[in-house]
């Protein structure tokens, strides 16, 4: 691959298995609160996003190149709310869309069509994944502070299956 797509690409493998770690990190925080629920939703969310990090880590070799694994910082784990554990994961996918848009940008840039289709699958999903979160952060607006609907929505979040 051209070598500063193959060098964007590589960096994405770090991004989304650190996305995996952050996740982890706020599955910890409600772990802590008791709401088991919104725990499991984070534990699905992490694993989704090592999947993530596979497709990349697989598609380098496919193409010849060599993955190299990057360090992790250490992910946030001192939240005030759960409002803010929410924000936060919205913060950070929309970091991760702003770092595949370059990414694809670059594909397209150096003519790799093969790229560009791959990358595809990854600007979608990203479509999802902010969405996922807007839509949980718009019902914690209807919550507020009233525990039984807090536990109402926990509940639900639990529900969340791996796809
Ligand atoms: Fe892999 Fe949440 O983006």
């Amino acid at each position: 691959m051209d070598k500063k797509l193959y060098e964007a690409m590589n960096a994405q493998v770090t991004k989304e298995l650190f996305s995996a770690y952050l996740y982890l990190s706020m599955a910890a925080y409600f772990e802590q609160k008791a709401l088991g629920g919104m725990a499991g939703w984070m534990k699905v969310q992490a694993k989704e996003e090592v999947e993530h990090g596979m497709k990349f880590f697989n598609y380098i070799n496919d193409r010849g190149d060599a993955v190299k694994l990057g360090a992790f910082e250490t992910p946030k784990s001192d939240f005030k709310s759960i409002k803010e554990v929410f924000q936060q994961s919205l913060k950070h996918e929309q970091g991760v869309t702003a770092s595949i848009n370059k990414i694809y940008d670059i594909a397209l840039k150096v003519n790799d069509h093969a790229a560009v289709a791959f990358l595809q699958w990854f600007v979608n999903e990203q479509v999802e994944e902010e969405k996922n979160v807007n839509d949980i952060l718009a019902k914690l607006e209807y919550v507020k502070e009233d525990s039984a609907a807090i536990l109402m929505l926990d509940r639900a979040l639990g529900e969340r299956k791996e796809d």
